[in-house]
């Protein structure tokens, strides 16, 4: 029986960006379980800003088909975002909301299990973010969000120069609840009884 692939991507594309750091280090910690992981940057979906009217005369862009087509090719979603203003960063949230506009075969919020991740070099660690993505995501989209999620404060000097979180402990609790979305994904998926 094939292993749950796993997409994985952060809400920012800026460079030495936090929220891709842990985006990285969490498909490094899927590389070491069970599943097939793929990472990807959305510097790689570029789209324009959400306009109807663009919407109405050209349809979603490329990119957005590209985003949906990962998303319903996988099981589960590890989605790590930073926070703006107590929010999700536009970025994030135009490229959600393009995704949510292809149309095609199934439903591609609704067919993978998400995971939330979040950081900040604040002390909340992006709290405020990951809770207005879950909204996003559970209430706006139907999607299936695990409760478990991952929220990494003082960003800023939490990763250490090979990627891994200095918290040993931390990591420790993003490795388990990786494990969790690997086992909800396949379970979802049928891949697990
Ligand atoms: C417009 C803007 C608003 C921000 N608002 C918040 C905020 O509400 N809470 C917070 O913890 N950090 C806030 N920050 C700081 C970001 O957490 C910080 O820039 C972070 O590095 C961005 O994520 P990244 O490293 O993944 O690019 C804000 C940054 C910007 C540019």
């Amino acid at each position: 029986m094939r292993a749950p692939k796993i997409l994985t991507f952060a809400g920012s594309i800026r460079t030495g960006s936090y929220s891709a750091s842990l985006a990285a280090l969490a498909a490094k910690e899927l590389s070491l379980l069970e599943c097939e992981p793929v990472l990807i940057s959305l510097a790689d979906y570029p789209m324009p800003i959400y306009d109807g009217d663009l919407e109405a005369e050209q349809g979603p862009p490329e990119a957005a088909k590209k985003l949906r087509d990962q998303m319903i090719n996988a099981d589960g979603v590890f989605i790590s975002t930073p926070e703006y203003n107590a929010a999700v960063p536009p970025l994030l949230k135009n490229a959600i909301d393009w995704a949510s506009r292809v149309k095609g075969e199934g439903d591609a919020f609704r067919k993978p299990v998400f995971c939330i991740g979040s950081t900040s070099p604040g002390g909340l660690g992006g709290y405020r973010a990951s809770m207005m993505l879950r909204q996003v995501l559970a209430l706006g989209l139907g999607a299936l969000v695990l409760a478990e999620q991952v929220m990494v404060a003082g960003a800023a000097q939490a990763f250490a120069e090979n990627g891994d979180l200095k918290d040993e402990r931390a990591q420790e609790r993003l490795r388990a609840t990786l494990r969790t979305l690997i086992e909800q994904a396949a379970l979802r998926a049928g891949l697990r009884a």
